[in-house]
């Protein structure tokens, strides 16, 4: 059977002024009823079960990671508690030592997922994990490859290599190229976004670090406790530049299932549900003769007349307006705020 470690315990200002430090975006309910894990959650209960999924974050989440759990029908001692932040692979390197001391052997298989994006077709996730198992056969590490439609800088890109008959080996794995790298990569044809969401049998990964990561595996080797009381002292590194661009056998597996990383208010207005005039409205608004605008807020009456193409976020201490199409922009806004503070 598959465990899963749900990846939580990002920050990401790319949202504000809804997502802050004290909100990260994987807790908002971005995209209808429920949060973005709580969305993960729901996805992978039916896959693992209530034993199989675990979620890794810092403990001041605790409270609110056990309350959107239990709220989806997830119970029980599912948080690994992480000391403080350094990124992903001592994160995964954390929740695999967890998973080891609760029975894992080297041989099960391993999900990784973030808790930062959606996946609207359910189906077409399943059918990709299932041709990724059959890659783990041969000890890959397995990725997930989103085709891509822009030059994001934002993401890793996966550079196909033979097919294996519905997976790729992978040639090259890059993450986050500069802007002319990413538009080679999108013109060529030849490369995916990386969703990710990794699969690799256990030891398979705990060998990579071993490789890759030295430090952190030899701290692996003391179990979960060790891994805590050493954890600060801990490389702060991405699981894709520690392990994925360096690991020779990585596999790729296709994800057409309507991916997004919801990382912008561009983003999420793509990916939203549009009315008759394009608008995507969420909250108590009114658009009269305005379109092609996303509105977000729950505080007040918003009354939009006469605009089209905006993004509008309302909060209880800040708005945030803009012309769709920029909201990168909002980082500038992010760092200025930073400067005055
Ligand atoms: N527990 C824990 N601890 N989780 C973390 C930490 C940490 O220190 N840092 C990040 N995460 C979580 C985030 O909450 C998110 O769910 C996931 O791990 C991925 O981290 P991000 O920081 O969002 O990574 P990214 O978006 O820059 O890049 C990754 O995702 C892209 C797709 O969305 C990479 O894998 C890229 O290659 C990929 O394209
Ligand atoms: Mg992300």
């Amino acid at each position: 059977e598959i465990k899963a470690l749900i990846l939580a315990g990002g920050g990401g200002t790319r949202l504000w002024p809804l997502s802050r430090e004290e909100v990260p975006k994987q807790f908002l309910k971005l995209a209808g009823d429920y949060s973005l894990l709580q969305t993960t959650i729901k996805r992978l209960l039916p896959l693992c079960g209530q034993e199989g999924i675990k979620i890794v974050a810092g403990e001041r989440w605790d409270s609110q990671i056990a309350y959107q759990a239990s709220d989806v029908g997830l119970k029980g001692n599912i948080h690994v508690l992480e000391p403080e932040g350094r990124n992903t692979a001592p994160a995964i390197a954390l929740g695999l030592a967890h998973l080891m001391e609760k029975g894992a052997t080297r041989e099960t298989p391993v999900l990784v997922c973030p808790s930062d994006h959606i996946i609207q077709n359910e189906k077409a996730f399943h059918d990709a994990l299932k041709l990724g198992l059959l890659a783990l056969e041969e000890g890959k590490l397995v990725t997930f490859g989103i085709v891509p439609d822009a030059p994001e800088t934002g993401f890793g890109y996966i550079k196909k290599g033979e097919d294996r008959g519905g997976w790729n080996d992978v040639s090259q794995f890059v993450e986050k190229p500069d802007l002319k790298k990413a538009k080679e990569y999108v013109q060529s044809g030849q490369y995916l976004w990386n969703g990710g969401i990794f699969l690799f049998r256990a030891g398979d990964m705990i060998d990579s670090f071993k490789e890759h990561l030295p430090e952190i595996a030899k701290l692996m080797e003391g179990g979960e406790m060790a891994m805590v009381e050493g954890f600060k002292d801990l490389p702060s590194v991405s699981i894709d530049y520690g392990i994925m661009e360096k690991a020779p056998s990585v596999a790729v597996v296709p994800l057409d299932a309507c991916w997004s990383d919801l990382g912008s208010w561009d983003a999420i207005y793509q990916q939203g549900e549009k009315d008759g005039n394009r608008n995507v409205l969420k909250g108590d608004v009114l658009a009269d003769r305005s379109e092609g605008c996303l509105v977000q807020g729950d505080r007040r009456l918003i009354a939009l007349s006469g605009v089209s193409d905006l993004l509008v976020v309302d909060t209880a201490d800040a708005l945030y307006i803009a012309p769709r199409g920029t909201s990168q922009s909002v980082k500038d806004v992010v760092s200025t705020l930073k400067e005055r503070s």
